[in-house]
């Protein structure tokens, strides 16, 4: 029997192993041990740090900006990069148990948040709306999906949408992603925007950053995260760039 990697849960570390050797088996572990940990990362942080784990994601472009100057009552998404991206996007939503934005992307791109060019099941869609800025007769809130809310205070929006109260005896990101733990979610991708990722980033919660860089020439504009961290993958899209980074490479 050939194992990467020892289960870190305490009840189940190694206990596995013992019983396959006392009955006969012999057993290699260890084996491509850093691709064993990449593979079950999500799984492996849920039960090291009772987190879940952090995928942080955003577009840019050639200037480093995500968003371009916009005019106060503009909403919509500005695309940065090419259609074709997109079904990635959506691939990646689908293998993660949760996708969280912060209160301005839903004011200004009204995203939909689901699965539409994967298959799948769609991710729980969280908000950071701290003062409740997004009013009750939003189209965010149409999409009959399961929804969170992470707020001050708790108000009924809709029977699929949830709101948790934050207490402010913690940080707003720490206690969100402990909220999303105790709710069993192992995965969390965050889609902007700025504010809302580069809080992530100030407080280290996060394990991996997808940037996808696109050829737009904005020139003014919101500013994307800079972020430092290792990168394990780089590959180009059509003319998009997709770089894959990680905060610590010995997780
Ligand atoms: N290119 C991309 O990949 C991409 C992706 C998504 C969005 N965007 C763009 O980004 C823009 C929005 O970005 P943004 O930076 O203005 O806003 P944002 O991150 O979407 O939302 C920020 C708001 O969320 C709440 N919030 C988020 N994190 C918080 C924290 N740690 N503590 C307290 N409150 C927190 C605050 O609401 P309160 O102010 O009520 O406290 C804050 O003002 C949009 O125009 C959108 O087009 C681009």
């Amino acid at each position: 029997m050939i194992i990467c990697n020892k289960d870190p849960h305490q009840k189940v570390a190694g206990k596995g192993i013992e019983l396959l050797e006392k009955n006969g088996t012999t057993v290699s572990s260890g084996v491509l041990e850093k691709e064993g940990e990449w593979v079950n990362r999500r799984f492996f942080k849920t039960h090291r740090d009772n987190l879940p784990y952090v995928i942080l994601k955003w577009a840019e472009n050639q200037n480093g900006l995500m968003d371009s100057l916009r005019e106060d009552s503009e909403t919509g998404i500005n695309w940065i990069t090419k259609p074709e991206t997109k079904t990635l996007v959506h691939q990646w939503r689908s293998e993660e148990d949760a996708i969280l934005v912060g209160a301005n992307t839903v004011l200004n791109d009204s995203p939909m948040l689901n699965l539409r060019l994967a298959d799948g099941k769609n991710p729980l869609r969280v908000v950071i709306d701290p003062n409740h800025r997004i009013p009750s007769n939003h189209e965010f809130w149409k999409l009959k999906t399961p929804t969170l809310v992470i707020s001050r205070s708790v108000r009924t929006i809709n029977s699929w949408t949830e709101v948790k109260a934050l207490d402010k005896n913690d940080t707003l990101i720490n206690q969100t992603l402990k909220i999303l733990a105790e709710m069993n979610i192992l995965s969390v991708i965050i889609e902007g925007g700025a504010h809302t990722l580069n809080s992530f980033i100030k407080e280290n919660a996060w394990d991996e950053a997808r940037i996808l860089t696109g050829k737009n020439n904005w020139t003014k504009g919101l500013k994307s995260p800079s972020i430092k961290g290792f990168l394990v993958d780089s590959f180009d899209l059509n003319t998009d760039q997709v770089r894959i980074i990680k905060r610590d490479l010995t997780k």
